[in-house]
């Protein structure tokens, strides 16, 4: 049998109520119900079973709020009958149901029931599952321990994804590294016995270029400028940038956009060991420029410097990095919301739109001009993190650009986690921006 959801704003109720039956309407007020956004009840028929199931939700407020709702009843069919028939809006509601039901269940048998959804006829399924299986890919990526989700592991599954869509794979492990021109990746990784590796995969033949590339450090202990255990427990998910950039490609390749798509990920273990690089080190990047590195714990721009500069030899028309950068960005934005940065107005504006269309809050920093003074180096072209300590997020984003040639480019600073259950999604591994830099693409790659 299958409940019906009935969703409707807080004005939309008193009609709602006064169309029900007598039985409905003295359930509905002997439990002093009042319609505000999320506020839901279970009504059951005469005989005891669950009749229907209501469920207020302003339409100006978060869908994602029904989330809630999906942890407070059995296992079972449901369909949501929503009076306002905004087509983004149900496509909405039903991905956040999706989200809501993930579990990770990898090490521990979990029996939650399965809480299905039929979806409505409005709702594009295609797109919907493409969703849903990019988020449930990213969560898992980075929920997996790092014993688990060695470099070697995480190229493992992006070249599975290669495979599932007809790729060409390049694939550079440990010593090659150096040998392929990754010499940033290789120093950030060889401390660790799980060899440091660098993939890229290559979609399609028609279209824009999209380049695509995800900070893949598998555990961040900080290196020799080792963490603190409070900073260094969640580092697990410090490839939650490498897992963005897979569950990226897998949404526009599952949805066959009209563009060819390049995914690198630059994966290392952050390790201690007698020949785990130093502070004060000077490096020599692929792209010629030497770095002086301030502190081994700002290991994710020197994966990224290294990514930046192949990406810009093939010359493509937008790059895109997502990476689970600086502590700054948590301290400017808090845990939910990620911050980007990029050299082009009219992506931002996309950005935005996408942003606010999924509900998915992604929040523009400035690369500041001025700031770019703060990591110049004495005795190299660029120092890794320079000595001022307000605005790291910005500062590290120009870091970043130095190795940007000409091009379109977004760098997003993400968390990557939930560090609480939010509105019914697990806390854990999070997909933050995907939705919003999806919805971008497809719209800029329309130009
Ligand atoms: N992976 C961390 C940044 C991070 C910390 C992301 C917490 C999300 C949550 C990164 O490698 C790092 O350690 N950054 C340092 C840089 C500093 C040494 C200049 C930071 O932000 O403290
Ligand atoms: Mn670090
Ligand atoms: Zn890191």
């Amino acid at each position: 049998m299958t409940v019906h959801i009935h969703v409707f704003s807080e004005s939309e109720f008193d009609q709602w109520l006064d169309k029900s039956d007598k039985y409905i309407d003295r359930w509905v007020k002997s439990h002093g119900y009042a319609p505000s956004h999320g506020a839901s009840l279970i009504i059951p028929s005469t005989s005891g079973d669950i009749a229907s199931v209501i469920i207020c939700l302003n339409p100006k407020k978060a869908a994602r709020t029904i989330g809630k709702l999906v942890h407070k009843l059995p296992g079972g069919k449901y369909k949501l009958s929503v009076a306002d028939d905004n087509h983004h809006r149900i496509h909405a509601l039903t991905l956040y149901w999706n989200l809501a039901c993930y579990q990770f269940s990898q090490y521990k048998e979990l029996n939650s029931p399965e809480r299905q959804l039929i979806t409505d006829k409005q709702v594009d399924e295609d797109l919907l599952n493409a969703q849903t299986s990019a988020v449930f890919m990213v969560r898992d990526l980075i929920n997996t321990p790092a014993h688990d989700m060695t470099p070697t592991k995480l190229c493992d599954y992006a070249q599975s994804l290669n495979a599932s869509y007809q790729g060409k794979v390049k694939r550079y492990t440990g010593d090659e590294l150096l040998e392929a021109g990754f010499p940033l990746v290789h120093t950030v990784g060889r401390a660790s016995e799980n060899i440091p590796e660098l993939i890229v995969c290559n979609w399609g033949d028609k279209g824009p270029l999209i380049s695509i590339i995800g900070k893949g450090v598998t555990f961040d202990s900080g290196g020799l400028n080792i963490k603190p255990s409070r900073y260094m427990y969640p580092m697990k998910k410090d490839m939650g940038g490498a897992a963005h950039a897979i569950g990226l490609a897998h949404m526009m390749l599952a949805t066959k956009q009209p563009c060819r798509i390049q995914l690198i990920v630059p994966a290392a273990e952050n390790s201690i060991s007698s020949n785990a690089y130093r502070p004060s080190d000077v490096l020599k990047s692929r792209s010629g420029k030497t770095i002086e590195v301030g502190d081994t714990d700002a290991e994710g721009r020197l994966l990224l410097a290294d990514s930046l500069t192949y990406a810009c030899e093939s010359s493509p028309d937008l790059i895109i990095d997502f990476a689970t950068l600086t502590g700054a960005a948590r301290v400017a934005m808090g845990p939910d919301v990620p911050c980007y940065f990029t050299n082009s107005d009219e992506v931002a504006q996309h950005i935005k739109d996408g942003s606010e269309l999924h509900e998915d809050q992604v929040w523009r920093m400035p690369l500041v001009d001025s700031y770019r003074e703060f990591i110049g180096s004495q005795i190299a072209d660029v120092h890794s993190t320079g000595s001022e300590p307000y605005g790291g997020a910005i500062i590290t984003s120009l870091f970043l650009q130095e190795f940007v040639s000409a091009t379109n480019w977004v760098h997003l600073d993400i968390n990557a986690v939930n560090n609480r259950t939010r509105d019914g999604q697990p806390k854990g591994g999070e997909a933050q921006g995907l939705m919003c830099i999806f919805d971008m693409l497809t719209e800029w790659i329309k130009r």
